[in-house]
C-alpha cells in the first residue's frame, strides 16, 4: 500500500472547523487504501511558547479528537511526535542541507515572525519546515493530505529529499502534496477573506469541534455576509455566504447547487440555521466520543504507545540509511 502522513499541533484545546474539513474528513476516508501515519506533533507546538500542563492536556486531547472523527487505531498508525526520537535527529540532518534563504522565504515563519517579533521569535519556529520534512521522509511517505496553507512546506519536503537523494543516494520517497480543491481552505466567519485559525485576533469567527452546541449557533448565526441577500456562490463577490456553503457542502456531502437550489428565495439567517444543525449534528457524537476517551487516559495512553512503537520502527530503519549515506557513525 502506499504510504500517507499527516499532522496536527495539540496549540489548543479543541480542532477547528478548518482542521477538520481541510485535513481530518480527508485523512478518515484516505485509511482503508494507504498505510496511514497520523501524529500529533507537540514538538512543533512548542515553537511558540506553550504551558506545560496544558501543552500535555491537549497532546492526548487532539489525539482522542482523531479517534473520535474517525481515525481507527488498529488500522492507522496514530502517535505522538515526541515518542520518536529520529523526528528531531532526521531534523537536524536536514538542517544542514537547507538553505538559510530557503527556510526565510516560508511566509507562514514570515507572517508567524512578525507578529511574535524578532526577539520573541525562536530559531525553532525558523526551522519549523525542516521539523516537518523530516516527520513526512522518515516514513517514506507517496502522498500528505494537508490544507492550503501548508502547501509550501510540502514543496520545500520535495526538494529537500530531492536534494538528499542527489547529494547522498537514493534514500527518500519525493512525497506529493493532496490539497483538496475547494475546501482546502476554510475562512474565519467574521472576516472571510482571512483562513480559519485558531491565532486569529478574535474568536468570534472560530467553530471549534469542542464547543457546545449554543456556541457554536451564536456563532454561526452571527457569520459576517453581505447586503446583496442572495443566497448563491460567488467566492469572490460573495465570500462569506460561500464559505457558509462550502462548509454545508462538505458537512453533508451535497453539491452546493443543490444546496443553493434548497435556499432559493429564502434569507441569510435560513442558511445559518440550517447550517448550525449540519454542524451540530457533525460534531456532537465526535464531542461525546472525546468526552469517553478523555475519561480513561490510561487505555489512550497505551494505543498511543503502541502505535509509537510500529512507527518507531519504520522511522529507525530510514534514519539508519541516513546516517550510513552521510558517513554518520552508529553505533
Ligand atoms: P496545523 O496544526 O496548523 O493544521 C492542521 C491541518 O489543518 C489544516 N488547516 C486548514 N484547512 C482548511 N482550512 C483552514 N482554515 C485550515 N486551517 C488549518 C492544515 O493545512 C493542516 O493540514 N505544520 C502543520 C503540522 C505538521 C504536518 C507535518 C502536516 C507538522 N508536520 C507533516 C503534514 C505533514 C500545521 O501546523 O498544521
Amino acid at each position: 500500500k502506499p504510504v500517507i502522513f499527516s499532522g496536527m499541533q495539540p496549540s489548543s484545546d479543541s480542532l477547528h472547523l478548518g482542521n477538520y474539513i481541510g485535513a481530518l474528513t480527508q485523512w478518515v476516508q484516505m485509511q482503508d487504501s494507504f498505510d496511514a501515519y497520523f501524529c500529533v506533533v507537540n514538538q512543533h507546538a512548542i515553537t511558540v511558547p506553550q504551558d506545560p500542563a496544558e501543552l500535555a492536556a491537549r497532546t492526548r486531547r487532539t489525539a482522542a479528537q482523531y479517534i473520535a472523527a474517525g481515525i481507527d487505531p488498529a488500522r492507522s498508525t496514530l502517535f505522538v511526535q515526541s515518542h520518536v526520537p529520529a523526528h528531531t535527529q532526521l531534523a537536524w540532518v536536514l538542517n544542514t542541507i537547507t538553505g538559510f534563504g530557503e527556510a526565510g522565504r516560508m511566509t507562514q515563519f514570515k507572517d508567524k515572525s512578525l507578529r511574535y517579533g524578532s526577539d520573541a521569535t525562536s530559531v525553532g519556529l525558523f526551522t519549523y519546515p525542516v521539523l516537518m520534512a523530516a516527520d513526512i521522509l522518515l516514513y517514506q511517505a507517496d502522498v500528505v493530505p494537508v490544507g492550503e496553507d501548508q502547501r509550501q512546506h510540502i514543496e520545500l519536503t520535495r526538494d529537500l529529499a530531492t536534494r538528499f537523494n542527489s547529494r547522498f543516494g537514493e534514500t527518500f520517497v519525493v512525497p506529493e502534496a493532496q490539497i483538496q480543491k475547494g475546501t482546502a481552505k476554510i475562512y474565519d466567519l467574521q472576516s472571510p477573506e482571512a483562513k480559519m485559525s485558531k491565532s486569529a485576533e478574535s474568536e468570534a469567527g472560530l467553530i471549534k469541534v469542542l464547543d457546545p452546541a449554543n456556541v457554536t449557533r451564536k456563532k454561526i448565526m452571527r457569520a459576517v455576509t453581505d447586503a446583496d441577500g442572495e443566497i448563491r456562490y460567488d467566492h469572490e463577490g460573495k465570500p462569506g455566504v460561500s464559505n457558509l456553503l462550502t462548509i454545508y457542502s462538505v458537512l453533508t456531502g451535497r453539491m452546493i447547487e443543490s444546496i443553493e437550489r434548497e435556499f432559493e428565495g429564502r434569507g441569510y439567517g435560513d442558511l445559518k440555521k440550517g447550517l448550525a444543525e449540519v454542524v451540530e449534528e457533525t460534531f456532537s457524537p465526535i464531542r461525546a466520543r472525546t468526552e469517553e476517551l478523555l475519561s480513561d487516559p490510561a487505555e489512550l495512553d497505551r494505543l498511543l504507545s503502541g502505535a509509537a512503537d510500529r512507527a518507531n520502527e519504520v522511522a529507525t530503519a530510514t534514519l539508519d540509511r541516513v546516517y550510513d549515506a552521510m558517513g554518520l557513525l552508529r553505533r
